[in-house]
């Protein structure tokens, strides 16, 4: 423990009317990510985020990117944003038999590479890959909308990893939890291990308790931030 948390502000739950204003609060407060959350209809029953959402986004914000691919052939659909050094970015486990490319792929442009496992896959299966992620990103919800509850058994999974991951001497592979990421959800998954918190319709955006600036506040005092 110890360590400061890291936010993701999730943008598929900012409503384009209020969008220059959470921008702005989220580059004065030093928000470390933005969530991009790309889902194609298909791996999940849901469209979210576009290439020309993301390309207009990155105008009007430095801000970098956190990346969260929920589509089939992540390989192609990268390759159709903007990914940039400085970006991190997960693709899912399931249902991807490119794996190893995908990983090259994100090498080569240097980002953060993260693998994104969802609440029912068992973490071992991303052993064969330690060596190429920098992090895990995994579902505390199944994924495909903001607004889902927590699974409770993803906080000792999550507990699990850390523990595995640390008795390999790999401290620094770090695990992202994505999905009803509540303050009080947030404080249990910190307490579990998690280091990166995606902030969504649980948090961040949680209609009638703006200003932004006191909820991300709140929210880092529960994730190892002494205010
Ligand atoms: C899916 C998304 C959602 C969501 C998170 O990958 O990232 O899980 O926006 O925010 P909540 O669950 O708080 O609405
Ligand atoms: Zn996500």
């Amino acid at each position: 423990m110890g360590k400061k948390g890291k936010l993701s502000a999730s943008m598929m739950c900012t409503g384009l009317d209020k969008i220059f204003y959470y921008l702005a609060e989220f580059k004065e407060a030093n928000l470390e990510y933005l969530h991009i959350d790309i889902m194609d209809g298909e791996f999940v029953p849901n469209f979210a985020l576009g290439t020309d959402y993301v390309k207009s986004l990155r105008r009007i914000t430095d801000i970098p990117f956190d990346f969260h691919f929920l589509v089939n052939n992540p390989l192609e659909k990268m390759s159709w944003f903007d990914i940039r050094e400085g970006d991190q970015v997960a693709f899912h486990y399931e249902n991807n038999d490119q794996i190893p490319k995908c990983l090259q792929y994100l090498k080569r442009l240097g980002a953060d590479s993260l693998i994104a496992i969802n609440p029912e896959t068992d973490y071992k299966v991303l052993d064969p890959y330690l060596d190429d992620i920098n992090g895990v990103l995994v579902m505390t919800v199944h994924p495909g909308f903001a607004g889902k509850k927590l699974i409770p058994y993803t906080i000792d999974k999550i507990k699990n990893m850390r523990d595995y991951y640390d008795s390999q001497g790999r401290d620094d592979i770090f695990l992202e939890a994505d999905g009803n990421v509540s303050i009080k959800n947030a404080e249990k998954l910190y307490n579990a291990g998690a280091e990166v918190f995606v902030a969504g319709s649980s948090s961040l955006f949680k209609k009638g308790e703006e200003p932004v600036k006191n909820i991300i506040e709140e929210k880092r005092k529960v994730i190892g931030w002494q205010m």
